[in-house]
């Protein structure tokens, strides 16, 4: 399987502080990876890194084998919205907006299809939100903001979701409706990156990572 996200020796500091030290990293094709790790020690930083949104201090990154420092800042921005999803910690929709619209963001941004409400729709539905399709953000549980990030961030079907702790803080119900959607996702071949201290999510994964003293780890399973 040819990898679709490399890290070669990758370090970040912020100012003097080093949070990340030569790490290497490789995610194939169509795979589910977990990384788990203690809080503060630099997972949401290796999320944002791998995702582009973030600079390193120094070592590469290729995505599907281009090598990123190549590029410059433009084509990297189009790297970006091509190749990843992304669910962030904090659910980060627009709170004016319903939840139909707020997955809808993603096309409006791209202009890619006009026919893009329809799958926003399915989407939605798919993950049990039909009868939500119209509620703002504040109308809405935390597991069901979850899941409207989820189908916002698969919307324009990316090669990649990056997700930090999508089942944090959700009873283990939801967290399983959650874990199901991040690994279907997986299964119609999109490689997912997931930060996570949620051991049954992990389980089911096919590699698990842990981050430790700056540096990643295998970790069998
Ligand atoms: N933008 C930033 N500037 C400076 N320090 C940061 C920044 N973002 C995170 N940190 C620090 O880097 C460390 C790792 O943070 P983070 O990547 O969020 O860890 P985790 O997600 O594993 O909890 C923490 O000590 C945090 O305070
Ligand atoms: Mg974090």
């Amino acid at each position: 399987m040819s990898n679709l996200i490399e890290l070669q020796n990758i370090s970040k500091n912020y100012g003097k502080d080093s949070i990340l030290s030569n790490l290497s990293l490789t995610v194939k094709k169509g795979t589910a990876v977990a990384i788990v790790g203690d809080s503060g020690g630099g997972k949401t930083t290796l999320l944002s890194i791998m995702g582009l949104l973030q600079n390193t201090t120094s070592g590469k990154i290729f995505i599907d084998n281009l090598d990123i420092s190549s590029l410059s800042q433009q084509e990297q921005a189009k790297i970006r919205g091509n190749y990843f999803g992304f669910v962030f910690q904090r659910a980060r929709l627009i709170s004016s907006l319903t939840a139909l619209e707020n997955v809808m963001v993603p096309a409006w941004l791209t202009q890619k299809d006009k026919n893009l409400e329809k799958r926003a729709i399915e989407l939605l539905t798919h993950f049990n939100l039909d009868h939500r399709l119209n509620h703002k953000p504040g109308e809405l549980s935390l597991g069901q903001l979850r899941r409207v990030s989820l189908a916002r961030a698969l919307l324009l079907n990316p090669p990649i979701l990056l997700a930090d702790e999508p089942t944090n803080d959700l009873d283990p119900a939801l967290a399983k409706s959650v874990a199901d959607c991040l690994l279907e996702a997986r299964d119609r071949g999109t490689s997912v990156v997931i930060i996570t201290h949620d051991p049954v999510l992990a389980a089911r994964t096919d590699e698990v990572f842990t981050l430790q003293n700056r540096q990643i780890y295998q970790v069998q399973h």
